[in-house]
């Protein structure tokens, strides 16, 4: 019998799974998908450690204000005292693992990335988190074989045991057979990002599809910073889905430009010299946005002047996926791009230690809140997930008491999953009130759609909670009456430090929001 039950096989999940299981402490690591196909394997270019191998004085110190300042001051500083502080652990880790990082004559390479002045982020050409996984993969096969882990892939949330405002386990269904039970012991979620709330318009998989940060949200949990939704810069269109063309490409020399009176205008270099087209994410996607309404046309990435040997060893993976989706080769054409939504800063939230508002419940990974604050710096999603997966088995070991009591088969009816077509609905409402410019009547108006589409029909269990996440979202952006990171307000365009609070969403018997202090950095972190 299992003592922990972890919600997803991602980075997050299999990172907390080894951890617990050097600990000897047994986990059912339950996931709709084999990991092989979860979201991590999409990670592109790099994990961010200040291992200082290029000879440029990275510190943690310098990783930790960047984080900080990338995510405009809204991340939990202990948190990312830890996270930045326990990185080069990390990448050392994954290299024990076998995994083949890119290589100087002596030590791990390292390439510039979003927001960040010097090099930093570690990778495997440009499939960094599919080449992570696959070492990932075998160590945790290596305690599964010692009956430590036991992996339930195709195996789907239904939600939470909850008793006495304490969770007791989770209800599973087994999406072969059908069969369901009732998985008893501590709980961790790391079930990722909420992509399946924007199908099409994500680089993400929808088989992320929010479905349990929605279900935990209507069960008590509270989720923070939900207004903060990462546009990825650089992405192409491709059948149902936007697919990402990493930031490595401008951290390898990659070049954004807009065609202006027929010249080409290298809009980032010339309005911020020093980062140009490498400054944190939230700004290139908006500088792209506000440069196409006032000039018209797109914006390309050209990477034409990249050496072949940069193509051949830090980005083949890049150039046959473009060649095969856009039937352009970026060695030779600059290819448009537009920006796509990417990574979710808010979800559920937790303390540093990844404690959720319910007692024996946990979180990590994407689905929650806690390192990134108002945006995300590339090359820090593998790291918070493989770090968070680990910290909170380390609070999982030092505090949970485990129970005894044995998983148990039951006879229970499945709610109907949501329907594509909500599904799109909702999508619609939130593009329009979520857009990477936002302002009051815009989102007003999005709430009000919502409140008509809820009137319209009734809606199964699993619709119910998308359609409170969606009000949730955008009562989140509408509260925050400031431009901070990812949210920018055209009616509050500055930066408000009365708003430098997490913004909570909460579900009691309706959708409530807050906000809350960040706490004070601690001289012990
Ligand atoms: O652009 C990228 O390769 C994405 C990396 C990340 O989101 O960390």
């Amino acid at each position: 019998m299992q003592k922990v039950i972890i919600i997803g096989a991602g980075l997050a999940g299999m990172s907390a799974s080894v951890a617990l299981a050097e600990h000897g402490i047994s986990c059912a690591l339950i996931s709709l998908q084999n990991s092989e196909r979860a979201q991590s394997v999409l990670a592109e270019g790099g994990i961010n450690a200040s291992l200082n191998t290029m000879g440029e004085n990275d510190t943690v110190q310098n990783h930790y204000e960047d984080t900080l300042r990338g995510g405009v001051y809204l991340a939990d500083p202990n948190a990312v005292q830890n996270l930045t502080g326990h990185a080069p652990e990390i990448v050392r880790w994954l290299e024990k693992l076998g995994v083949p990082f890119n290589m100087t004559d002596s030590d791990i390479m390292l390439r510039n990335f979003g927001g960040q002045k010097k090099k930093r982020t570690a990778y495997a050409r440009s499939s960094t988190g599919k080449i992570i996984m696959t070492a990932l993969i075998d160590e945790v096969r290596r305690h599964e074989a010692s009956g430590l882990v036991q992996r339930y892939p195709h195996h789907e949330f239904i939600g939470l045991l909850i008793e006495n405002q304490g969770c007791q386990g989770v209800r599973i269904q087994d999406t072969y057979t059908g069969k369901i039970t009732d998985f008893k012991g501590i709980v961790l979620l790391c079930s990722g990002g909420m992509n399946g709330i924007f199908p099409g318009m994500t680089t993400g998989t929808t088989q992320n599809s929010g479905d349990v940060t929605a279900t935990v949200f209507r069960q008590g949990v509270k989720l923070g910073n939900l207004e903060m939704l990462q546009y990825h810069p650089t992405t192409i269109g491709i059948s149902g889905k936007r697919c990402l063309v990493t930031e490595a490409a401008r951290g390898e020399g990659g070049r954004l430009y807009i065609m202006r009176n027929g010249q080409k205008y290298h809009f980032m270099e010339e309005k911020y010299p020093e980062l140009g087209n490498l400054m944190p994410r939230d700004v290139v996607a908006r500088e792209m946005y506000f440069i196409r309404r006032e000039l018209g046309g797109e914006v390309f990435l050209d990477m034409t002047e990249l050496s072949s040997e940069t193509w051949q060893k830090k980005l083949s993976d890049l150039r046959q996926e473009i060649m095969h989706y856009l039937s352009l080769d970026p060695k030779s054409d600059p290819i448009p791009v537009r920006e796509g939504i990417h990574y979710f800063m808010g979800g559920i939230d937790t303390d540093e230690y990844h404690r959720t508002n319910i007692q024996n419940l946990y979180a990590s990974g994407e689905c929650t809140c806690q390192y990134h604050g108002a945006n995300r710096l590339g090359g820090n999603s593998m790291l918070g997930a493989l770090y968070g997966g680990r910290k909170s088995a380390e609070t999982i070991i030092e505090t949970a008491e485990f129970d005894t009591e044995e998983n148990q088969e039951v006879s229970a009816s499945v709610p109907g999953k949501a329907s594509p077509v909500l599904i799109q609905e909702i999508s619609q409402i939130l593009l329009s009130g979520l857009g990477i410019v936002r302002n009051q009547e815009t989102l007003q108006n999005a709430l009000n759609m919502l409140d008509v589409l809820k009137n319209q029909r009734e809606y199964s269990f699993y619709e119910q909670n998308r359609l409170l996440l969606a009000e949730a979202m955008l009562r989140s952006a509408l509260e925050r009456r400031e431009s901070r990171g990812a949210h920018y307000r055209e009616d509050y365009p500055d930066k408000d430090e009365n708003f430098r609070k997490t913004t909570i969403a909460e579900y009691k018997n309706q959708v409530q929001i807050s906000f809350r202090e960040i706490p004070e950095k601690r001289a012990d972190t």
